[in-house]
């Protein structure tokens, strides 16, 4: 007689039982994923171990009937990895997006996280995975400003106002205890009442709508730049003052001339990598695949030299577990740039599979009662 074997499904109400939109515990528990980054103990996919993750896209022109044609934002992704620590769990996101799907009452990507025991390779649980990513993304801005930010800083500027912007405001106000006026740029000024408005209602901050970015950036003690690529966003040197903290999780341009003057920080240094040689390796051309990535800003200073071999930079990880510091005067001007990575969504999937297992949530599934081949 063999094993049974079942998981837990997690839907969206459980999620959100199990206290998925808290942010506070959320920052918490990926501070202790970056310190498990900073030491070490994790895998991701890939070779190098460190690969965001593997993506489908369609052609422009499919050959076969049904087959998905390209489009903006139109992908199928899988982002696997190992977190050690207390966690010592397998994990994966697997996520579609596409853009057509909010006029279907649908959200642009739906997502999956699924968690594996590393050692029987058994499914433990399979949850609903789109308020997990939100919020882990929000997050990690929030563990950038408890290490990156100045204690004193008094205005949060945001760059977008869309839904994984209101994550990271929830994020940074984790420890951005004196924060009392927030600065809010969107292309739509809808988009950005909306914003403010719930804001105030939730933190009582002083809402300010800013009439472009560079109005918003130049208010900011700590900026976060969270906007969806409808048009680019554009940060000018000029614009941020000393004692900054800007933290990108959308894609941005970025000055040259502010880049070699600030601190930069990644989440992690070695993802980048990944990134860089993947896109030097690109049959379409290191510049097509810079494209499309967050951190293309960064990774032409590297490659022209004028900023330290991208292993040499920094990662929060490293700061976190206190192998170096973070901010170390008041008059310094950081940068952090985030890309990403699936021990993020396994460390807050497990964080709340752990809390529903306590609170006898979500339903038992049942693979087998014993394997028919085995
Ligand atoms: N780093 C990560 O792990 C991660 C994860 C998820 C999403 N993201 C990024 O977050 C971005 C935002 O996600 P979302 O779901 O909130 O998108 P969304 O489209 O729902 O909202 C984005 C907002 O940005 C605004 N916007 C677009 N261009 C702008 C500009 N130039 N200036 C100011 N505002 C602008 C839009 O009007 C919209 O209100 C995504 O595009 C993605 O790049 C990053």
């Amino acid at each position: 007689m063999g094993k049974r074997t079942e998981f837990l499904y997690l839907d969206e109400d459980d999620m959100i039982k199990a206290g998925v939109l808290d942010s506070e515990a959320c920052v918490n528990t990926l501070d202790e994923m970056f310190q498990l980054l900073g030491k070490g103990d994790y895998i991701m996919g890939g070779a190098n171990h460190n690969e965001h993750g593997i993506m489908i896209t369609f052609p422009d022109n499919p050959q076969f009937e049904g087959m998905p044609a390209n489009g903006p934002d139109r992908r199928f992704m899988a982002m696997v990895a190992y977190l050690g620590g207390r966690f010592k769990v397998c994990g994966e996101k697997w996520y579609g997006s596409n853009i057509i799907n909010p006029s279907r009452g649908l959200p642009r990507s739906v997502l999956m996280v699924m968690l594996n025991d590393p050692d029987t390779c058994e499914p433990i649980a399979l949850c609903s995975g789109n308020l997990i990513s939100a919020v882990r993304t929000g997050s990690v801005p929030g563990v950038g400003v408890r290490y990156l930010a100045r204690k004193d800083a008094e205005v949060c500027s945001v760059i977008g106002a869309g839904p994984i912007q209101r994550a990271c405001f929830q994020g940074i106000m984790v420890d951005a205890k004196n924060v009392k006026k927030l600065v809010i740029y969107d292309i739509k000024p809808e988009a950005a009442e909306a914003f403010g408005q719930w804001a105030k209602e939730t933190y009582h901050v002083e809402p300010v709508i800013a009439a472009s970015s560079d109005e918003a950036v130049s208010a900011g003690d700590i900026i976060s730049v969270a906007a969806s690529r409808l048009k680019p966003v554009e940060i000018k040197n000029e614009c941020l003052k000393k004692g900054s903290t800007i933290l990108f999780t959308g894609a941005a341009t970025i000055d040259p001339a502010y880049l070699t003057d600030c601190k930069v920080f990644f989440d992690n240094a070695k993802m980048h990598e990944a990134y860089m040689e993947e896109a030097h390796n690109d049959p379409a051309g290191v510049e097509a695949a810079y494209k499309n990535k967050m951190g293309s800003s960064i990774y032409r200073l590297i490659d022209q030299g004028k900023l330290p071999p991208v292993t040499e930079i920094p990662s929060l990880g490293d700061v976190a577990c206190g192998k170096i510091p973070g901010r170390t005067s008041d008059e310094d001007r950081i940068c952090m740039m985030t890309g990403g990575m699936p021990v993020e969504d396994v460390a807050w999937a497990y964080e709340l599979y752990t809390r529903a297992k306590e609170m006898g949530l979500g339903i038992k599934l049942k693979i087998w009662d014993s394997p028919h081949w085995s």
